[in-house]
């Protein structure tokens, strides 16, 4: 219902996926929308401008230079009128292009002009979506407010498979219609997110670590400020990703260091997100020098860490909501729901680290989110971006 009755720009660009957004046009037509499709010349040697001039029962613009189809100048006019923008597909080059402020053709220079929410689903061959070049790029447009639609991973056009696959079309219409309906729904608020596993250092060069990457507390941390949060990130010493714009970063090493910066922030946060894998113990002696080899055992004393987690449950604020992380590798849901309890938790996220493609440094996650209440939500294996939406959503209605 929310796109019913707006205006909504359809950028299309010289993808082979452009053909479907020919069924992208005609679902957000049947949904009530007024939808006005602005394509670029290599997009039409895909599709016909014709083609989505019959489904949409619009003019569709390719071209600064020809006749105006409204009153004003033409990409300012459109630009004023939408409501909504999509790009699909969007390559890699219009990704840069838009990310550099380039405005040559008909949609850039649309695009450049827009006010409104911008959505864009990459399409693409994966070795160009997974290049840094393409992945800066979207993270600079994420910043500006941009909002992504993951591709698929799958069958690609130029064989083989992988990232980089136009999603379905239904699934990029109902991207649009929840991220429309949910809005800034957490402006104002403060949401501290922890991230990756922490280091314990031995000696200046060996530390004890865990296979933590970050990517799942960086992507809760880059949702929480699509939906308009002030967000908080304090990430261990085994992240090597790249600071998400428009974010705090603070980076620290060990679990002690990662202690006194969550301490700090979560004083006035309203929600505190722990996907942190924080070592339990670390060498009780660093030693100053490193550890020379010699014939004999090593052994190595550890001492306890203290739990960050336990430590904010015991001061937690009646209305700051608190969400910890369970990975376990066995009695997943018997383990999860003790962490909760003992540590005064609102939710927990429980993910089985043994099952293949969830858990640490992979792109996807299998995980159940367990509330206070009892409640159990058992999600599908889904990308950790999708992850983090169900979590926040969970997140949400608590606050409600
Ligand atoms: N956690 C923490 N400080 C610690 C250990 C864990 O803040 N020293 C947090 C983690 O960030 C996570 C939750 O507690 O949100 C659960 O972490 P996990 O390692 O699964 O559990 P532990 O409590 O450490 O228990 P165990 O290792 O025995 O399973």
């Amino acid at each position: 219902m929310v796109l019913e009755g707006k205006k909504i720009l359809l950028g299309v660009t010289g993808g082979i996926a452009a053909y479907k957004a020919v069924e992208i046009a005609s679902r957000l037509r049947k949904k009530g929308a007024e939808v006005h499709v602005v394509m670029t010349r290599e997009a039409a040697r895909f599709v016909t401008p014709l083609t989505f001039r019959e489904i949409t029962g619009q003019p569709v613009s390719l071209d600064m230079w020809e006749e105006p189809a409204h009153w004003n100048v033409e990409h300012i006019a459109l630009a004023r009128m939408a409501d909504v923008c999509l790009i699909a597909p969007a390559t890699a080059n219009i990704i840069a292009k838009a990310a550099a402020g380039i405005a040559d053709d008909m949609l850039t220079t649309t695009l450049l002009a827009v006010k409104a929410p911008i959505f864009f689903a990459p399409a693409m061959n994966s070795a160009m979506y997974e290049n840094p070049v393409t992945q800066e790029n979207m993270a600079k447009l994420q910043a500006r407010g941009w909002h992504k639609i993951e591709p698929a991973t799958g069958h690609l056009a130029c064989g083989g498979s992988g990232v980089g696959r136009l999603p379905e079309p239904a699934d990029i219409v109902r991207e649009m219609e929840e991220t429309q309906a949910r809005g800034k729904t957490l402006a104002g608020k403060k949401v501290l997110v922890t991230a990756g596993g922490t280091l314990e250092a031995i000696d200046p060069v060996r530390f004890i670590g865990n296979r933590s990457s970050g990517k799942m507390g960086y992507a809760v941390a880059q949702e929480a400020a699509q939906r308009g949060a002030e967000v908080v990130l304090v990430a261990g010493g085994t992240v090597a990703l790249a600071d998400p714009p428009g974010i705090r970063v603070l980076h620290t090493e060990s679990a002690l260091a990662m202690r006194e910066a969550v301490l700090q922030e979560a004083a006035d946060a309203a929600v505190v997100i722990k996907a942190a894998a924080v070592a339990d113990y670390r060498p009780k002696e660093r030693a100053k020098q490193k550890i020379k080899k010699n014939d004999a055992e090593l052994t190595l004393v550890l001492e306890k860490n203290p739990d960050i987690l336990m430590e904010l449950g015991a001061r937690k604020r009646e209305t700051q909501i608190l969400v910890g992380f369970a990975a376990e590798t066995q009695n997943l849901l018997a383990y999860a729901q003790e962490k909760l309890k003992k540590k005064n938790l609102d939710l927990i996220v429980a993910n089985d680290v043994t099952c293949p493609d969830a858990g640490f440094n992979t792109e996807t996650n299998l995980v159940k989110i367990i509330g206070r209440d009892g409640s159990i939500k058992e999600l599908p294996l889904l990308s950790k971006q999708k992850v983090a939406k169900t979590i926040l959503d969970a997140i949400e209605s608590l606050q409600k």
